[in-house]
């Protein structure tokens, strides 16, 4: 049986085993959580919005985005989407995704849940949008292995993802910034 295949409503539980531990310190990360939301509107400025806009201009049907955020991305879903299951962990941004969900017309629903643990059945979505999270993941096979199992049978994956910095001047805040970013 595919260990993906049970739909993920249970509550998360504790666990032993390293990689669950290293996904349950997301629930600790507040003041991540916090600064990105308070640096997020420079980064929209600062181009991300474009690539958002083109990241979702092909998208429709039923979508499930994958660790939300503040829900930066709600406002560029096209009318072709007919609903948006939208999770998010961590509780804050949580928050803030659920209030934009409220102020975009497309229908979006916020829910708890995991890359690693969608919590929804096989084949139910026609798109499953990424973006800026994968580096946050520490089991990104799990979370694309995820990813997979839900999209329906021809479904589209929608990424939007960025790499370590390799200029000299980025490249010094990799290490420094990797723990308290939560990996990012
Ligand atoms: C850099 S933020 C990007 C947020 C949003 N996607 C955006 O484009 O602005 C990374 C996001 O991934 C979420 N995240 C971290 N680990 C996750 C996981 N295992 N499953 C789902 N989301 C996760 C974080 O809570 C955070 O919202």
């Amino acid at each position: 049986m595919n260990p993906h295949s049970t739909p993920a409503q249970q509550p998360d539980q504790p666990t032993d085993r390293p990689k669950e531990r290293q996904r349950d310190r997301w629930r600790g990360h507040p003041l991540f959580a916090r600064m990105y939301a308070r640096t997020a509107p420079a980064m929209e400025r600062g181009g991300v919005n474009e690539h958002r806009r083109a990241l979702l201009a092909g998208v429709s049907g039923r979508v499930l985005e994958v660790g939300a955020g503040t829900g930066a991305n709600f406002a560029h879903y096209p009318p072709q989407v007919t609903g948006v299951v939208a999770v998010e962990p961590e509780p804050y941004l949580r928050r803030l995704a659920s209030d934009a969900a409220a102020a975009v017309p497309v229908p979006v629903t916020v829910t708890d849940g995991r890359a690693e643990h969608l919590p929804a059945g096989d084949h139910t979505f026609d798109a499953v949008v990424v973006c800026l999270m994968l580096c946050s993941v520490p089991d990104r096979e799990a979370a694309l292995a995820e990813m997979f199992r839900v999209l329906k049978p021809g479904g589209q994956l929608h990424v939007f993802e960025h790499v370590r910095a390799e200029s000299p001047r980025c490249a010094g805040c990799n290490g420094p910034w990797t723990p308290p970013s939560g990996r990012c």
